[in-house]
Protein backbone atom coordinates (compact mmCIF):
# COMPACT_ATOMS: atom_id res chain seq x y z
CA UNK A 1 0.00 0.00 0.00
CA UNK A 2 1.40 3.71 -1.20
CA UNK A 3 1.55 6.16 1.40
CA UNK A 4 -1.17 9.18 1.13
CA UNK A 5 0.28 12.13 -0.24
CA UNK A 6 -1.07 15.43 -1.36
CA UNK A 7 -1.82 15.81 -4.94
CA UNK A 8 -0.63 18.86 -7.48
CA UNK A 9 -2.74 21.59 -8.26
CA UNK A 10 -3.19 20.96 -11.69
CA UNK A 11 -4.25 17.30 -11.12
CA UNK A 12 -6.87 18.47 -8.86
CA UNK A 13 -8.18 20.91 -11.06
CA UNK A 14 -7.84 18.06 -14.26
CA UNK A 15 -9.76 15.83 -12.14
CA UNK A 16 -12.53 18.27 -11.88
CA UNK A 17 -12.28 19.32 -14.92
CA UNK A 18 -13.33 15.69 -15.23
CA UNK A 19 -16.76 16.27 -13.89
CA UNK A 20 -17.10 19.88 -15.50
CA UNK A 21 -15.74 20.04 -18.55
CA UNK A 22 -16.96 16.48 -20.51
CA UNK A 23 -17.42 17.89 -24.72
CA UNK A 24 -16.89 21.51 -25.81
CA UNK A 25 -20.64 21.84 -25.75
CA UNK A 26 -19.49 22.36 -21.78
CA UNK A 27 -17.13 24.91 -22.22
CA UNK A 28 -19.75 26.90 -24.71
CA UNK A 29 -22.34 26.30 -21.51
CA UNK A 30 -19.58 27.47 -19.13
CA UNK A 31 -18.46 30.76 -21.24
CA UNK A 32 -22.54 31.54 -22.32
CA UNK A 33 -23.44 31.65 -18.76
CA UNK A 34 -20.53 34.07 -17.71
CA UNK A 35 -21.43 36.11 -20.29
CA UNK A 36 -24.62 36.38 -19.12
CA UNK A 37 -23.95 36.89 -15.66
CA UNK A 38 -22.02 39.89 -16.96
CA UNK A 39 -24.69 41.25 -18.17
CA UNK A 40 -24.22 40.68 -21.82
CA UNK A 41 -26.54 42.24 -24.36
CA UNK A 42 -24.96 40.63 -27.33
CA UNK A 43 -23.34 37.60 -27.20
CA UNK A 44 -20.81 36.00 -30.26
CA UNK A 45 -19.71 32.40 -30.69
CA UNK A 46 -16.99 31.22 -33.02
CA UNK A 47 -16.46 27.46 -32.76
CA UNK A 48 -13.52 25.54 -35.11
CA UNK A 49 -13.98 21.86 -35.88
CA UNK A 50 -16.47 21.47 -33.31
CA UNK A 51 -15.11 23.19 -30.52
CA UNK A 52 -12.29 20.87 -30.33
CA UNK A 53 -9.75 23.58 -31.95
CA UNK A 54 -12.00 26.49 -30.44
CA UNK A 55 -14.38 27.61 -28.51
CA UNK A 56 -14.28 31.55 -28.32
CA UNK A 57 -17.27 33.74 -26.96
CA UNK A 58 -17.39 36.98 -27.60
CA UNK A 59 -19.67 40.08 -24.59
CA UNK A 60 -20.42 42.91 -24.50
CA UNK A 61 -20.76 43.18 -20.64
CA UNK A 62 -19.65 44.61 -17.49
CA UNK A 63 -15.88 42.96 -17.63
CA UNK A 64 -13.25 42.57 -15.62
CA UNK A 65 -10.48 44.57 -13.41
CA UNK A 66 -6.63 43.49 -14.51
CA UNK A 67 -6.36 42.68 -11.14
CA UNK A 68 -9.28 39.95 -11.37
CA UNK A 69 -7.73 38.60 -14.64
CA UNK A 70 -5.73 35.86 -12.91
CA UNK A 71 -8.37 35.01 -10.12
CA UNK A 72 -10.74 34.67 -12.95
CA UNK A 73 -8.75 31.62 -13.62
CA UNK A 74 -8.21 30.45 -10.07
CA UNK A 75 -9.78 27.99 -8.56
CA UNK A 76 -12.30 28.81 -5.69
CA UNK A 77 -12.13 32.06 -6.78
CA UNK A 78 -15.79 34.27 -7.92
CA UNK A 79 -17.04 37.17 -7.59
CA UNK A 80 -20.65 35.68 -7.69
CA UNK A 81 -21.14 34.58 -3.90
CA UNK A 82 -20.02 34.75 -0.65
CA UNK A 83 -21.73 33.21 1.87
CA UNK A 84 -23.10 29.95 2.13
CA UNK A 85 -26.29 32.35 2.68
CA UNK A 86 -25.54 33.37 -0.60
CA UNK A 87 -25.27 30.00 -1.95
CA UNK A 88 -28.76 29.13 -1.11
CA UNK A 89 -30.54 32.29 -2.74
CA UNK A 90 -28.00 32.13 -5.75
CA UNK A 91 -29.95 34.04 -8.67
CA UNK A 92 -26.56 33.63 -10.66
CA UNK A 93 -25.91 30.79 -13.65
CA UNK A 94 -22.33 30.55 -11.78
CA UNK A 95 -21.42 30.50 -8.14
CA UNK A 96 -18.44 27.80 -7.40
CA UNK A 97 -15.59 29.76 -9.01
CA UNK A 98 -14.22 26.66 -10.89
CA UNK A 99 -15.42 26.59 -14.57
CA UNK A 100 -12.34 28.93 -16.07
CA UNK A 101 -9.84 27.29 -13.81
CA UNK A 102 -11.27 23.16 -14.62
CA UNK A 103 -11.58 24.86 -18.84
CA UNK A 104 -7.63 26.44 -18.10
CA UNK A 105 -6.29 22.79 -16.62
CA UNK A 106 -7.54 20.91 -19.91
CA UNK A 107 -6.94 23.53 -22.46
CA UNK A 108 -4.96 27.23 -23.54
CA UNK A 109 -6.91 29.40 -22.18
CA UNK A 110 -6.80 33.59 -23.22
CA UNK A 111 -8.94 36.03 -21.54
CA UNK A 112 -9.27 39.37 -22.64
CA UNK A 113 -11.58 41.75 -20.91
CA UNK A 114 -12.04 45.50 -20.47
CA UNK A 115 -13.93 46.56 -17.91
CA UNK A 116 -16.87 49.61 -18.44
CA UNK A 117 -14.54 52.39 -17.04
CA UNK A 118 -11.01 50.93 -18.17
CA UNK A 119 -9.05 53.09 -20.93
CA UNK A 120 -8.03 49.80 -22.71
CA UNK A 121 -8.45 46.08 -22.48
CA UNK A 122 -6.28 43.62 -20.44
CA UNK A 123 -5.33 39.90 -21.65
CA UNK A 124 -3.87 36.86 -19.97
CA UNK A 125 -3.26 33.58 -21.21
CA UNK A 126 -3.20 29.86 -19.48
CA UNK A 127 -2.05 26.79 -20.60
CA UNK A 128 -2.50 24.13 -17.59
CA UNK A 129 -1.12 25.31 -14.54
CA UNK A 130 -1.98 29.49 -13.77
CA UNK A 131 -2.55 32.34 -15.71
CA UNK A 132 1.01 34.54 -17.36
CA UNK A 133 1.21 38.01 -17.03
CA UNK A 134 -1.44 40.81 -18.28
CA UNK A 135 -1.00 42.83 -21.15
CA UNK A 136 -2.31 45.24 -22.43
CA UNK A 137 -5.04 44.38 -25.00
CA UNK A 138 -7.16 46.22 -27.65
CA UNK A 139 -10.91 45.37 -27.12
CA UNK A 140 -14.50 47.37 -26.58
CA UNK A 141 -15.59 47.06 -22.85
CA UNK A 142 -16.61 43.27 -22.59
CA UNK A 143 -14.92 40.41 -22.86
CA UNK A 144 -13.24 37.46 -24.74
CA UNK A 145 -12.77 34.15 -23.73
CA UNK A 146 -10.61 32.12 -25.83
CA UNK A 147 -10.61 28.43 -25.44
CA UNK A 148 -8.05 26.38 -27.85
CA UNK A 149 -7.07 22.82 -27.95
CA UNK A 150 -8.83 21.36 -25.67
CA UNK A 151 -7.73 17.94 -23.50
CA UNK A 152 -4.21 19.32 -25.23
CA UNK A 153 -2.61 17.85 -21.89
CA UNK A 154 -4.68 14.49 -21.22
CA UNK A 155 -4.56 12.82 -24.79
CA UNK A 156 -6.62 9.82 -23.20
CA UNK A 157 -9.72 11.93 -22.35
CA UNK A 158 -9.34 13.17 -26.22
CA UNK A 159 -10.14 10.02 -27.45
CA UNK A 160 -13.59 10.28 -26.22
CA UNK A 161 -14.13 12.67 -28.82
CA UNK A 162 -16.29 11.88 -31.00
CA UNK A 163 -16.36 13.83 -35.21
CA UNK A 164 -15.90 17.03 -35.15
CA UNK A 165 -19.76 16.94 -36.42
CA UNK A 166 -21.19 15.34 -33.67
CA UNK A 167 -19.31 17.85 -31.17
CA UNK A 168 -20.70 20.77 -33.04
CA UNK A 169 -24.14 19.07 -32.82
CA UNK A 170 -23.87 19.03 -28.77
CA UNK A 171 -22.47 22.31 -29.19
CA UNK A 172 -25.34 24.25 -31.68
CA UNK A 173 -28.04 22.03 -28.86
CA UNK A 174 -26.00 23.82 -25.99
CA UNK A 175 -26.55 27.39 -27.89
CA UNK A 176 -29.75 27.19 -28.86
CA UNK A 177 -31.09 25.93 -24.83
CA UNK A 178 -29.11 29.03 -23.81
CA UNK A 179 -30.25 31.24 -26.34
CA UNK A 180 -33.67 30.30 -25.80
CA UNK A 181 -33.97 30.93 -22.06
CA UNK A 182 -32.70 33.98 -22.84
CA UNK A 183 -34.71 36.24 -25.62
CA UNK A 184 -33.27 39.70 -24.64
CA UNK A 185 -30.10 39.08 -25.18
CA UNK A 186 -28.82 38.70 -28.87
CA UNK A 187 -26.81 35.68 -30.10
CA UNK A 188 -24.39 34.92 -33.63
CA UNK A 189 -22.99 31.23 -33.76
CA UNK A 190 -20.16 30.61 -36.26
CA UNK A 191 -19.08 27.62 -37.08
CA UNK A 192 -15.59 26.60 -39.05
CA UNK A 193 -15.91 30.55 -40.31
CA UNK A 194 -19.78 30.02 -41.71
CA UNK A 195 -22.46 32.01 -39.36
CA UNK A 196 -24.79 29.31 -38.67
CA UNK A 197 -27.08 31.19 -36.10
CA UNK A 198 -28.05 34.47 -35.75
CA UNK A 199 -30.96 36.14 -33.32
CA UNK A 200 -31.38 39.43 -32.30
CA UNK A 201 -33.02 40.18 -28.93
CA UNK A 202 -36.77 39.59 -29.55
CA UNK A 203 -39.88 38.21 -27.96
CA UNK A 204 -40.16 34.50 -26.73
CA UNK A 205 -42.59 33.76 -29.49
CA UNK A 206 -39.92 34.81 -32.49
CA UNK A 207 -36.60 33.35 -30.78
CA UNK A 208 -38.81 30.25 -30.47
CA UNK A 209 -39.93 30.44 -34.31
CA UNK A 210 -35.99 31.20 -34.81
CA UNK A 211 -34.50 28.73 -33.01
CA UNK A 212 -37.28 25.85 -32.90
CA UNK A 213 -38.67 26.32 -36.21
CA UNK A 214 -41.64 27.85 -37.27
CA UNK A 215 -44.00 25.06 -37.22
CA UNK A 216 -43.29 24.78 -33.38
CA UNK A 217 -44.29 27.96 -32.93
CA UNK A 218 -47.52 27.85 -34.92
CA UNK A 219 -48.28 24.15 -33.27
CA UNK A 220 -48.12 25.69 -29.55
CA UNK A 221 -50.36 28.27 -27.56
CA UNK A 222 -49.19 30.49 -24.86
CA UNK A 223 -48.48 29.45 -21.26
CA UNK A 224 -48.94 32.05 -18.24
CA UNK A 225 -49.52 30.61 -15.20
CA UNK A 226 -48.57 32.31 -11.45
CA UNK A 227 -49.49 31.29 -7.84
CA UNK A 228 -47.78 33.07 -4.88
CA UNK A 229 -43.75 33.25 -6.00
CA UNK A 230 -44.47 30.30 -8.71
CA UNK A 231 -44.58 31.88 -12.26
CA UNK A 232 -44.96 29.34 -15.27
CA UNK A 233 -44.84 30.63 -18.67
CA UNK A 234 -43.62 29.71 -22.33
CA UNK A 235 -45.24 27.64 -24.86
CA UNK A 236 -46.63 24.19 -25.39
CA UNK A 237 -47.60 22.33 -28.11
CA UNK A 238 -51.09 21.78 -28.86
CA UNK A 239 -51.47 17.78 -28.39
CA UNK A 240 -52.63 17.77 -32.25
CA UNK A 241 -49.83 18.92 -33.54
CA UNK A 242 -48.08 16.11 -31.47
CA UNK A 243 -50.49 13.89 -32.65
CA UNK A 244 -49.56 14.65 -36.31
CA UNK A 245 -45.79 14.00 -35.92
CA UNK A 246 -45.52 17.69 -36.88
CA UNK A 247 -43.18 18.93 -34.62
CA UNK A 248 -39.77 19.31 -36.22
CA UNK A 249 -37.56 18.75 -33.77
CA UNK A 250 -38.50 15.32 -31.74
CA UNK A 251 -36.73 16.45 -28.55
CA UNK A 252 -38.36 19.56 -28.54
CA UNK A 253 -39.14 19.81 -25.02
CA UNK A 254 -37.11 22.65 -22.70
CA UNK A 255 -37.70 22.99 -19.44
CA UNK A 256 -36.14 26.17 -17.29
CA UNK A 257 -35.71 26.74 -13.96
CA UNK A 258 -35.11 30.16 -13.17
CA UNK A 259 -33.42 30.37 -16.63
CA UNK A 260 -31.75 27.57 -16.17
CA UNK A 261 -32.17 24.58 -18.51
CA UNK A 262 -32.67 21.11 -16.52
CA UNK A 263 -33.71 17.78 -16.92
CA UNK A 264 -35.99 17.09 -13.81
CA UNK A 265 -38.16 13.81 -13.43
CA UNK A 266 -40.43 15.41 -11.31
CA UNK A 267 -41.13 18.45 -13.70
CA UNK A 268 -41.30 16.27 -16.78
CA UNK A 269 -44.27 14.14 -14.90
CA UNK A 270 -46.07 17.18 -14.19
CA UNK A 271 -46.07 17.93 -17.57
CA UNK A 272 -46.65 14.66 -18.70
CA UNK A 273 -49.48 14.01 -16.62
CA UNK A 274 -51.28 17.35 -17.71
CA UNK A 275 -51.20 15.99 -21.20
CA UNK A 276 -52.24 12.97 -20.08
CA UNK A 277 -56.31 13.29 -21.37
CA UNK A 278 -55.72 14.16 -24.61
CA UNK A 279 -52.13 12.55 -25.75
CA UNK A 280 -51.94 9.23 -26.15
CA UNK A 281 -50.09 6.58 -26.46
CA UNK A 282 -45.93 7.07 -26.80
CA UNK A 283 -46.94 10.58 -28.59
CA UNK A 284 -44.53 13.44 -26.90
CA UNK A 285 -45.39 16.57 -26.67
CA UNK A 286 -43.26 20.07 -27.35
CA UNK A 287 -42.27 22.88 -25.12
CA UNK A 288 -40.86 25.49 -23.97
CA UNK A 289 -41.57 25.96 -20.44
CA UNK A 290 -40.18 28.63 -17.60
CA UNK A 291 -40.80 27.71 -13.73
CA UNK A 292 -39.67 30.82 -12.31
CA UNK A 293 -39.14 30.09 -8.32
CA UNK A 294 -37.98 32.21 -5.52
CA UNK A 295 -34.22 30.89 -5.53
CA UNK A 296 -34.71 29.69 -1.74
CA UNK A 297 -36.94 27.10 -2.81
CA UNK A 298 -34.40 25.27 -4.93
CA UNK A 299 -31.03 23.86 -4.79
CA UNK A 300 -28.89 24.47 -7.50
CA UNK A 301 -25.70 22.88 -6.15
CA UNK A 302 -26.05 19.26 -7.14
CA UNK A 303 -25.37 18.29 -10.28
CA UNK A 304 -21.54 19.20 -11.80
CA UNK A 305 -22.89 20.98 -14.75
CA UNK A 306 -25.80 22.19 -13.08
CA UNK A 307 -28.50 20.09 -15.47
CA UNK A 308 -30.72 18.80 -12.33
CA UNK A 309 -32.12 20.95 -9.41
CA UNK A 310 -33.55 20.26 -6.12
CA UNK A 311 -36.63 21.41 -5.17
CA UNK A 312 -37.77 22.09 -1.62
CA UNK A 313 -41.63 21.67 -1.78
CA UNK A 314 -41.49 19.37 -5.12
CA UNK A 315 -45.10 18.23 -4.67
CA UNK A 316 -46.32 21.40 -4.56
CA UNK A 317 -44.68 22.48 -7.36
CA UNK A 318 -45.58 19.64 -9.15
CA UNK A 319 -49.20 20.17 -8.71
CA UNK A 320 -48.87 23.92 -9.52
CA UNK A 321 -47.38 22.70 -12.86
CA UNK A 322 -49.53 20.11 -13.71
CA UNK A 323 -52.84 21.84 -13.36
CA UNK A 324 -51.26 25.48 -14.81
CA UNK A 325 -50.76 23.25 -18.07
CA UNK A 326 -53.63 21.59 -17.86
CA UNK A 327 -55.80 24.62 -17.72
CA UNK A 328 -53.67 26.09 -20.45
CA UNK A 329 -54.74 22.96 -22.85
CA UNK A 330 -58.16 22.96 -22.33
CA UNK A 331 -59.36 26.11 -24.47
CA UNK A 332 -62.82 27.58 -23.50
CA UNK A 333 -65.84 26.17 -25.35
CA UNK A 334 -65.83 29.15 -27.99
CA UNK A 335 -62.15 29.20 -29.27
CA UNK A 336 -61.94 25.45 -29.42
CA UNK A 337 -63.56 23.82 -32.15
CA UNK A 338 -62.82 26.18 -34.89
CA UNK A 339 -59.07 26.73 -33.45
CA UNK A 340 -58.77 22.92 -33.90
CA UNK A 341 -60.34 22.85 -37.53
CA UNK A 342 -57.85 25.41 -38.44
CA UNK A 343 -54.90 23.81 -37.23
CA UNK A 344 -55.32 20.76 -38.42
CA UNK A 345 -56.70 22.07 -41.76
CA UNK A 346 -54.39 24.80 -42.83
CA UNK A 347 -51.33 24.01 -40.25
CA UNK A 348 -50.37 27.18 -40.05
CA UNK A 349 -50.91 30.41 -37.64
CA UNK A 350 -51.09 30.40 -33.98
CA UNK A 351 -53.74 27.74 -32.74
CA UNK A 352 -55.59 29.56 -29.86
CA UNK A 353 -55.73 33.28 -31.51
CA UNK A 354 -56.92 32.72 -34.89
CA UNK A 355 -60.65 33.31 -35.77
CA UNK A 356 -62.47 32.77 -38.62
CA UNK A 357 -61.34 33.98 -41.66
CA UNK A 358 -63.74 36.54 -43.63
CA UNK A 359 -62.46 35.47 -46.79
CA UNK A 360 -63.48 31.82 -46.53
CA UNK A 361 -66.97 32.17 -45.89
CA UNK A 362 -67.48 34.51 -48.38
CA UNK A 363 -65.51 32.61 -50.65
CA UNK A 364 -67.71 29.02 -49.87
CA UNK A 365 -70.71 31.84 -49.94
CA UNK A 366 -70.04 32.08 -53.79
CA UNK A 367 -69.72 29.01 -54.41
CA UNK A 368 -72.67 27.53 -53.29
CA UNK A 369 -74.37 30.48 -54.77
CA UNK A 370 -72.99 29.24 -57.97
CA UNK A 371 -73.98 25.60 -57.27
CA UNK A 372 -77.93 26.64 -56.28
CA UNK A 373 -77.79 28.59 -59.45
CA UNK A 374 -77.32 25.76 -61.82
CA UNK A 375 -79.73 23.76 -60.76
CA UNK A 376 -82.23 25.57 -61.27
CA UNK A 377 -84.26 24.42 -63.52
CA UNK A 378 -84.90 21.01 -60.87
CA UNK A 379 -87.84 21.12 -59.10
CA UNK A 380 -87.35 23.09 -55.94
CA UNK A 381 -87.68 20.02 -53.78
CA UNK A 382 -84.71 18.23 -55.03
CA UNK A 383 -82.60 21.48 -54.48
CA UNK A 384 -80.67 21.50 -51.37
CA UNK A 385 -80.76 25.18 -49.41
CA UNK A 386 -76.77 26.30 -49.79
CA UNK A 387 -77.36 26.69 -46.45
CA UNK A 388 -79.56 24.08 -45.39
CA UNK A 389 -81.94 23.68 -42.49
CA UNK A 390 -81.39 24.68 -38.85
CA UNK A 391 -81.53 22.37 -36.07
CA UNK A 392 -81.29 24.37 -33.71
CA UNK A 393 -80.45 27.94 -31.43
CA UNK A 394 -77.48 27.82 -29.79
CA UNK A 395 -78.16 29.98 -26.21
CA UNK A 396 -79.76 32.60 -27.86
CA UNK A 397 -76.85 33.67 -30.37
CA UNK A 398 -76.21 31.39 -33.16
CA UNK A 399 -77.94 29.07 -35.00
CA UNK A 400 -76.94 25.47 -35.96
CA UNK A 401 -78.06 24.54 -39.58
CA UNK A 402 -76.99 21.04 -41.75
CA UNK A 403 -76.03 21.18 -45.34
CA UNK A 404 -74.72 18.80 -47.46
CA UNK A 405 -71.04 19.67 -46.80
CA UNK A 406 -71.60 19.57 -42.76
CA UNK A 407 -72.35 21.51 -39.86
CA UNK A 408 -73.34 25.60 -40.32
CA UNK A 409 -72.85 27.81 -37.79
CA UNK A 410 -74.88 31.64 -37.60
CA UNK A 411 -74.29 34.46 -35.38
CA UNK A 412 -77.65 35.34 -35.92
CA UNK A 413 -77.64 38.86 -35.40
CA UNK A 414 -74.98 39.85 -37.27
CA UNK A 415 -77.06 38.01 -40.33
CA UNK A 416 -79.93 39.58 -40.13
CA UNK A 417 -77.94 43.20 -39.41
CA UNK A 418 -77.17 42.25 -43.01
CA UNK A 419 -79.93 41.64 -44.35
CA UNK A 420 -82.05 44.38 -43.06
CA UNK A 421 -79.22 46.95 -43.97
CA UNK A 422 -78.99 45.50 -47.77
CA UNK A 423 -83.02 45.52 -47.57
CA UNK A 424 -82.51 49.32 -46.45
CA UNK A 425 -80.23 50.08 -48.98
CA UNK A 426 -82.48 48.51 -51.31
CA UNK A 427 -85.81 50.36 -50.58
CA UNK A 428 -83.45 54.16 -50.16
CA UNK A 429 -82.31 53.47 -53.88
CA UNK A 430 -86.20 52.56 -54.97
CA UNK A 431 -86.74 55.99 -53.73
CA UNK A 432 -89.40 54.45 -51.14
CA UNK A 433 -89.11 53.16 -47.99
CA UNK A 434 -92.10 51.78 -46.71
CA UNK A 435 -93.57 52.67 -43.63
CA UNK A 436 -95.81 50.97 -40.79
CA UNK A 437 -97.54 52.97 -38.59
CA UNK A 438 -97.05 52.57 -35.03
CA UNK A 439 -100.31 51.25 -32.84
CA UNK A 440 -98.95 52.84 -29.72
CA UNK A 441 -96.72 55.63 -30.80
CA UNK A 442 -92.69 55.18 -29.18
CA UNK A 443 -92.67 58.35 -27.13
CA UNK A 444 -88.94 59.52 -25.82
CA UNK A 445 -87.57 62.31 -23.55
CA UNK A 446 -85.71 64.18 -25.98
CA UNK A 447 -83.08 67.14 -25.59
CA UNK A 448 -83.56 70.69 -27.34
CA UNK A 449 -81.09 69.65 -30.36
CA UNK A 450 -82.76 66.68 -30.78
CA UNK A 451 -86.54 67.85 -30.81
CA UNK A 452 -84.84 70.62 -33.37
CA UNK A 453 -83.41 68.17 -35.88
CA UNK A 454 -86.55 66.77 -35.67
CA UNK A 455 -88.53 69.56 -36.75
CA UNK A 456 -85.77 70.76 -39.18
CA UNK A 457 -85.73 67.62 -41.08
CA UNK A 458 -88.80 66.22 -41.99
CA UNK A 459 -89.00 65.59 -45.36
CA UNK A 460 -85.54 63.65 -44.95
CA UNK A 461 -86.77 61.45 -42.05
CA UNK A 462 -89.38 60.47 -43.54
CA UNK A 463 -87.66 59.15 -46.89
CA UNK A 464 -86.09 57.11 -44.08
CA UNK A 465 -89.30 56.23 -43.41
CA UNK A 466 -89.64 57.92 -39.59
CA UNK A 467 -92.63 60.22 -39.50
CA UNK A 468 -91.80 62.38 -35.65
CA UNK A 469 -93.70 64.72 -34.02
CA UNK A 470 -93.68 66.61 -30.44
CA UNK A 471 -95.28 64.86 -27.85
CA UNK A 472 -94.77 67.46 -25.33
CA UNK A 473 -92.21 69.81 -24.36
CA UNK A 474 -88.88 67.81 -23.88
CA UNK A 475 -90.27 64.81 -25.65
CA UNK A 476 -90.92 63.10 -29.42
CA UNK A 477 -92.90 60.42 -30.39
CA UNK A 478 -92.63 57.98 -33.28
CA UNK A 479 -95.32 57.39 -35.30
CA UNK A 480 -94.18 55.54 -38.04
CA UNK A 481 -91.36 53.46 -38.92
CA UNK A 482 -89.33 51.46 -41.89
CA UNK A 483 -91.77 48.37 -41.74
CA UNK A 484 -88.16 46.16 -41.93
CA UNK A 485 -87.40 48.43 -38.81
CA UNK A 486 -90.52 48.38 -36.93
CA UNK A 487 -90.02 45.55 -34.53
CA UNK A 488 -87.10 46.31 -33.34
CA UNK A 489 -85.60 49.22 -31.09
CA UNK A 490 -87.72 51.94 -32.74
CA UNK A 491 -86.62 54.32 -29.82
CA UNK A 492 -82.75 53.64 -30.49
CA UNK A 493 -82.67 53.92 -34.12
CA UNK A 494 -85.06 57.19 -34.31
CA UNK A 495 -81.84 58.18 -31.97
CA UNK A 496 -78.93 57.34 -34.48
CA UNK A 497 -80.52 58.76 -37.11
CA UNK A 498 -81.44 62.40 -35.29
CA UNK A 499 -77.90 62.21 -34.40
CA UNK A 500 -76.35 61.36 -37.45
CA UNK A 501 -78.34 64.02 -39.20
CA UNK A 502 -77.40 66.51 -36.40
CA UNK A 503 -73.68 65.96 -36.78
CA UNK A 504 -73.64 66.05 -41.13
CA UNK A 505 -77.00 67.61 -41.87
CA UNK A 506 -79.36 66.04 -43.48
CA UNK A 507 -78.33 66.19 -47.29
CA UNK A 508 -74.83 64.67 -46.06
CA UNK A 509 -76.83 61.53 -43.92
CA UNK A 510 -78.50 60.57 -46.76
CA UNK A 511 -75.61 60.74 -49.05
CA UNK A 512 -72.13 60.78 -48.52
CA UNK A 513 -73.30 58.89 -45.70
CA UNK A 514 -75.79 56.93 -46.53
CA UNK A 515 -74.59 53.80 -45.78
CA UNK A 516 -72.79 54.69 -41.99
CA UNK A 517 -76.61 55.71 -41.66
CA UNK A 518 -78.51 53.08 -43.18
CA UNK A 519 -76.07 50.61 -41.23
CA UNK A 520 -76.74 52.38 -37.86
CA UNK A 521 -80.44 52.03 -38.33
CA UNK A 522 -79.83 48.68 -39.10
CA UNK A 523 -78.26 47.51 -36.06
CA UNK A 524 -80.92 48.64 -33.74
CA UNK A 525 -83.78 46.79 -36.04
CA UNK A 526 -81.66 43.06 -35.93
CA UNK A 527 -82.46 40.44 -33.44
CA UNK A 528 -80.99 40.63 -30.31
CA UNK A 529 -78.76 37.88 -29.05
CA UNK A 530 -80.81 35.86 -26.52
CA UNK A 531 -83.97 35.65 -28.16
CA UNK A 532 -85.65 32.33 -28.82
CA UNK A 533 -86.60 31.54 -32.38
CA UNK A 534 -88.68 28.82 -33.79
CA UNK A 535 -86.98 26.27 -36.13
CA UNK A 536 -89.76 27.91 -39.25
CA UNK A 537 -88.08 31.99 -38.20
CA UNK A 538 -84.62 30.22 -38.21
CA UNK A 539 -84.76 28.87 -41.59
CA UNK A 540 -87.00 31.91 -43.23
CA UNK A 541 -83.60 33.81 -42.00
CA UNK A 542 -81.38 31.25 -43.47
CA UNK A 543 -83.00 31.40 -46.82
CA UNK A 544 -83.32 35.43 -46.64
CA UNK A 545 -79.40 35.41 -45.99
CA UNK A 546 -79.38 33.29 -49.16
CA UNK A 547 -81.09 36.16 -50.94
CA UNK A 548 -78.90 38.75 -49.51
CA UNK A 549 -75.91 39.98 -51.48
CA UNK A 550 -72.70 40.14 -49.20
CA UNK A 551 -74.54 37.84 -46.53
CA UNK A 552 -71.17 36.64 -45.48
CA UNK A 553 -70.37 39.15 -43.28
CA UNK A 554 -71.89 42.14 -41.12
CA UNK A 555 -72.13 45.59 -41.55
CA UNK A 556 -68.98 45.59 -39.17
CA UNK A 557 -66.91 43.11 -41.27
CA UNK A 558 -67.65 40.06 -39.21
CA UNK A 559 -68.40 37.06 -40.47
CA UNK A 560 -72.00 36.07 -40.72
CA UNK A 561 -71.26 32.09 -40.82
CA UNK A 562 -69.13 29.57 -40.96
CA UNK A 563 -68.98 25.95 -42.20
CA UNK A 564 -67.80 23.25 -40.61
CA UNK A 565 -67.44 20.60 -43.15
CA UNK A 566 -67.59 16.71 -42.68
CA UNK A 567 -64.08 16.60 -43.19
CA UNK A 568 -63.23 19.63 -40.63
CA UNK A 569 -65.02 17.60 -38.26
CA UNK A 570 -63.28 13.92 -38.80
CA UNK A 571 -60.17 16.10 -38.20
CA UNK A 572 -61.39 17.50 -34.98
CA UNK A 573 -62.15 14.12 -33.66
CA UNK A 574 -59.35 12.82 -35.12
CA UNK A 575 -61.26 10.21 -36.64
CA UNK A 576 -59.57 7.93 -39.79
CA UNK A 577 -56.18 9.08 -38.80
N1 LIG B 1 -17.48 36.88 -19.48
C1 LIG B 1 -17.17 37.37 -18.28
N2 LIG B 1 -17.35 38.68 -17.99
C2 LIG B 1 -17.03 39.17 -16.78
N3 LIG B 1 -16.54 38.44 -15.78
C3 LIG B 1 -16.33 37.13 -15.99
C4 LIG B 1 -16.63 36.53 -17.25
N4 LIG B 1 -16.32 35.22 -17.15
C5 LIG B 1 -15.86 35.02 -15.90
N5 LIG B 1 -15.86 36.17 -15.19
C6 LIG B 1 -15.42 36.32 -13.80
O1 LIG B 1 -14.61 35.23 -13.50
C7 LIG B 1 -15.09 34.55 -12.34
C8 LIG B 1 -14.83 33.08 -12.49
O2 LIG B 1 -15.62 32.51 -13.51
P1 LIG B 1 -16.01 30.98 -13.40
O3 LIG B 1 -16.93 30.63 -14.50
O4 LIG B 1 -14.77 30.19 -13.26
O5 LIG B 1 -16.76 30.89 -12.02
P2 LIG B 1 -18.22 31.35 -11.65
O6 LIG B 1 -18.97 31.74 -12.84
O7 LIG B 1 -18.12 32.35 -10.58
O8 LIG B 1 -18.82 30.00 -11.05
P3 LIG B 1 -19.05 28.61 -11.82
O9 LIG B 1 -17.87 27.77 -11.63
O10 LIG B 1 -20.25 28.06 -11.14
O11 LIG B 1 -19.27 28.95 -13.26
C9 LIG B 1 -16.54 34.89 -12.27
O12 LIG B 1 -17.00 34.86 -10.94
C10 LIG B 1 -16.56 36.31 -12.83
O13 LIG B 1 -16.29 37.25 -11.83
MG1 LIG C 1 -19.10 30.48 -14.52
Amino acid sequence: MNRIRVLPDLLISQIAAGEVVERPASVLKELLENALDAGARAIQVTLDQGGLKRVQVDDDGGGLAREDLPLALARHATSKIQSLDDLQGVATMGFRGEALASIAAVARVSLTSRAENAPHAWSIRAEGTGGGAAEPAARAPGTTVLVEELYFNTPARKKFMRSEQTEFGHCDEMFRRVALARPDVAFGLKHNGRVSSHVRAQPLGERAGALLGREFLDASFQVEAQAGTLRLSGLAGTPQAAHAGKVRRADSQYLFVNGRFVRDRMLSHAVREAYRDVLHGERQPAYLLFLEIDPRGVDVNVHPAKIEVRFRDSGSIHQFVMHALKRALSPTAAEAPVAYATVSASGSGPAIQQGFQLAQPAQAYQSFMAAAALPAALPASQVAPPLGYALAQLHGVYILAQNEAGLVLIDMHAAHERIVYEKLKGNLDAGRVERQQLLVPAAFRADALELAAAEENQEALERLGLELNAAGPNELAVRSAPMLLAGGDVVGLTRSVLKEIREYGAVQALAARRDELLAGMACHAAVRANRLLTVTEMNALLREMEATERAGSCNHGRPTWYQLSMADLDRLFMRGQ
